[in-house]
């Protein structure tokens, strides 16, 4: 197979990077933060590995300029960060010109180096006080995001090309407030749904918050989409599948491309809800026209029909296939069914992978360097499930390699490491990995690729 070469894709084509606030920022009392879901999560005992938080992370508010540089050298043409909702607007206040200050020096930091700045509004983050008063269970908490969102398009819209509202509204739901995997904790499916609808009004109040004050601003929203299949090709998970489709992928595409909420999806959680925070004329708003869809993938969902017949429960199947460090199955094939499976089902439209990327148990060697042979694996697998989409027709607009550097990996701690730039948290000090030389030099020599990557 020949080498991946930068001129396969598309003229125009945008390659990055990604990150977000909470992840990478630090300095989480500076210059008038509020606290956030997140610090009240990790302040609390046993939610995350070795009991890590993101008080430090990578010091990124302080370092900005360092990691600039870095993405710089790696040749990227935009870099995708979050603004934290804490820093910029707390509840009930003014805007807080400190922490806007922060966003326009790392602005215009990436401007002054060529990097377009793309930014997601919600990675996450909700002010406390907002949970305090019922969080996205609450139908309140999306008039307020609309807010901040304003807030942020006046202060810095005449910088940033690409906004993203949300970033994953199915884990901030469904890990959020039903497992309590995720800030903010809670257990109780029926605002875990609840929660689900308020983001996506959110986003769509957003969407119009941005038009009003940035008429010429690109506009999108990040799903975790995920291709749905079973372990093997027997009927009897079909079910399975199609539920699995529902609540993870259609509960969030029908309403936003289709302006309704799938039937199935609403039969299958009728036992949990009555859905009545679905109010008329929501539809209309959260399925107003967007730019773009940024699609976020790791992984497939492989699911096995429920333990007896006719069982609602939803099996997870391990085939048995490679997997990466968070123990996630690797399956590039899974990408590209995705890119498809949008456009197919819902019509072209511009997509963007906003996230995609591995984490293996990475260490600096004598010689220096981090040897990860199996992240770079994983990324050519990946940008060429890219190419074959576009080949079916797919209008993928972007790339972006999750992450720049090693960061706070939510319930994982520092335990998972995801960056093309090592980060070693003691010293701060930061490493480019050889998946990181990889892709800078497919990015900047145009050449072909140095590694001659295993065929798939
Ligand atoms: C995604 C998140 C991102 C990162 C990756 C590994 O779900 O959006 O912040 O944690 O997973």
């Amino acid at each position: 197979m020949s080498a991946l070469q930068r001129a396969d894709f598309p003229e125009g084509f945008s390659f990055g990077v990604a990150t977000a606030a909470y992840q990478i920022e630090g300095a989480v009392t500076a210059d008038a933060r509020v606290p956030s879901i997140w610090d009240t999560f990790t302040a609390s005992p046993g939610t995350i590995e070795n009991g890590d938080t993101g008080e430090q992370a990578c010091d990124h508010y302080h370092r900005y300029a360092e990691d600039v540089a870095d993405m710089r050298d790696l040749g990227i043409d935009a870099y995708r960060f979050s603004i934290a909702w804490p820093r910029i607007l707390p509840p009930g206040g003014r805007p807080n010109s400190a922490g806007i200050a922060f966003y326009d020096r790392l602005l215009d930091e990436l401007l002054a180096a060529g990097i377009a700045p793309w930014a997601t509004l919600y990675h996450w983050d909700l002010p406390q006080s907002l949970e305090d008063e019922g969080g996205w269970a609450a139908r309140d908490t999306a008039y307020r995001f609309a807010e901040y969102a304003g807030v942020a398009a006046q202060a810095f819209g005449d910088r940033i090309s690409h906004w993203i509202t949300l970033n994953e509204p199915w884990v901030s739901s469904f890990l959020g407030y039903a497992s309590g995997l995720h800030a903010p904790g809670r257990t109780d499916h029926a605002a875990a749904l609840a929660a689900a609808h308020h983001l996506m009004l959110g986003h769509g109040l957003a969407l119009q918050s941005l038009r009003a004050a940035r008429p010429a601003a690109h506009v999108g929203i990040t799903l975790n989409l995920t291709h749905v299949e079973g372990p093997d090709d027997r009927p009897l998970h079909a079910e399975a599948i199609r539920r699995a489709d529902a609540i993870t992928n259609r509960i969030f595409l029908d309403p936003l491309l289709r302006g309704r909420y799938p039937a199935d999806m609403l039969s299958d959680t009728a036992h949990v809800t009555d859905h009545s925070y679905v109010l008329e004329g929501d539809l209309e708003i959260i399925s107003g026209t967007i730019d773009f869809l940024g699609v976020n993938y790791y992984s497939p969902l492989v699911v096995t029909s429920g333990a007896y017949p006719g069982s609602a429960a939803i099996g997870i199947a391990d085939r048995r296939r490679p997997r990466s460090g968070m123990g996630w199955e690797i399956d590039p094939g899974g990408l590209t069914k995705t890119l498809t499976r949008v456009t197919r089902d819902y019509g072209p439209l511009p997509l963007v992978v906003t996230e995609n990327g591995s984490a293996w148990p990475d260490v600096v060697s004598d010689d220096g360097a981090v040897h990860d042979p199996d992240r770079t694996a994983y990324l050519v697998a990946h940008l060429r499930a890219c190419l074959d989409a576009i080949t079916e027709g797919v209008d993928l607009r972007g790339y972006f390699a999750w992450s720049l550097m090693d960061n706070f990996e939510w319930s994982h701690g520092y335990a998972q490491r995801f960056g093309l730039v090592h980060v070693d948290f003691a010293t701060q000090r930061r490493t480019r990995k050889d998946s990181g030389d990889w892709y800078a030099g497919f990015l900047t020599t145009g050449r072909a690729a140095t590694m001659r990557e295993a065929s798939r």
